[in-house]
């Protein structure tokens, strides 16, 4: 096996990235902060915490779908490249798709935790001798340049992580996923659907998630010199029903002034005041069909966990789509040619 890591983003563009999200986000009322920032090397540990809780479905509903699907996945797309968006720790899932696509040249793992990656990269050279695996540490938000990989391509993007994008950036990421297709290319995307509201704040709401939660605090204090006390936050896990999502917020549980030396910025938070640090978007069916019709997307085939808690999406590019070439993208997105593989 071949095992290449490649940084997409240099370290400095992750560190301008964090103050300017961080000065952005904590100087507007409401303060918010983009989840990404929560994975550092102790938040991908917790989040694969999470994903074993037993009020945590959404990790063990997408496994069984897998357990049923991947061969249908690997017949219906016979990819010989599988790119995972988000892909963590590359964990069991992973290896349900891996094993049902017999003819796989290359993996692409990319992800912002390089930890993670890492960890990956370890298992699969031990586990997959003859595999070809290039991770990239990057952004799936923002321009990201893919090795040329042999098509067919699968991207994949489990977990339902597109619910931690607002549905614009949605529409913005699904829009440059589109991109990267062409003629014979899938994508595969799994979504938690919406359910009972006692059931989806139990997943967001234990001393697990909390602990997750008050992570970013710890990152910020150590990327910025920041002074966050954990312990003066509390931490929320709501549904907003207009939305159909969660979110998860640290609510100051003083007025509290905190320093940020990196951002020469002092915070002040009101008694009470939230700091929303991740949403989590539930979906419908005919929604995902129409987010994905609207970037070009055509729903192909949809398999849903036993209740319909669970959706699983493939889509491939829409034959009137916008783009039919591997080696395009817009200004914001996904680009797939310049790395070699
Ligand atoms: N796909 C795995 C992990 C989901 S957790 C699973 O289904 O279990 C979400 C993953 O997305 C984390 O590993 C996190 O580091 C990564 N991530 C979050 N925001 C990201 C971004 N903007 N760009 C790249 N990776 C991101
Ligand atoms: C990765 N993502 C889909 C998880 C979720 O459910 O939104 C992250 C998470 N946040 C709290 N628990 C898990």
């Amino acid at each position: 096996m071949t095992f290449r890591l490649t940084r997409a983003l240099p370290p400095d563009d992750t560190a301008a990235a964090l103050r300017a999200d961080v000065l952005h986000g904590l100087t507007r009322t409401p303060k918010t902060l983009p989840p990404k920032w929560l994975y550092d090397a102790h938040g991908s540990e917790l989040f694969e915490q999470i994903t074993q809780l037993p009020t945590y479905p959404v990790w063990r509903a997408e496994l069984g779908l897998l357990r049923l699907h991947a061969r249908d996945i690997g017949e219906q797309t016979k990819a010989r490249s599988l790119i995972e968006l988000g892909s963590g720790s590359s964990s069991e899932k992973t290896r349900l798709l891996l094993d049902a696509l017999p003819g796989l040249h290359t993996y692409v793992p990319v992800d912002v935790s390089e930890s993670a990656l890492r960890q990956a990269g370890q298992t699969l050279l031990i586990e997959r001798p003859a595999l070809s695996v290039h991770a990239l540490i990057a952004d799936f938000t923002a321009a990201l340049t893919l090795p040329q990989t042999p098509g067919p391509r699968l991207v994949a993007f489990l977990g339902s992580t597109i619910g931690n994008l607002l549905p614009a950036e949605r529409a913005t990421f699904l829009t440059s996923v589109r991109a990267l297709l062409a003629p014979g290319d899938a994508l595969l995307l799994g979504t938690d659907l919406v359910k009972d509201e006692s059931v989806l704040v139990a997943a967001y709401d234990d001393a697990l998630t909390a602990k997750f939660d008050k992570n970013v605090l710890a990152v910020i204090n150590r990327e910025l010199g920041a002074d966050f006390d954990p312990d003066a936050f509390a931490h929320v896990a709501l549904w907003d029903a207009g939305h159909e999502w969660i979110e998860m917020r640290l609510r100051s549980l003083t007025e509290q002034t905190v320093k940020i030396p990196a951002l020469g910025l002092a915070v002040d938070f009101a008694d009470g005041e939230d700091l929303r640090t991740e949403i989590s978007a539930k979906f419908r069916v005919q929604g995902v069909r129409r987010e994905l019709a609207a970037a070009g997307l055509t729903l192909e085939h949809v398999w849903t966990s036993p209740g319909q808690g669970y959706g699983l999406a493939l889509a491939a590019p829409s034959r009137a789509g916008t783009r039919t070439e591997h080696a395009t993208s817009g200004s914001t997105g996904l680009q797939a040619k310049g790395l070699p593989s």
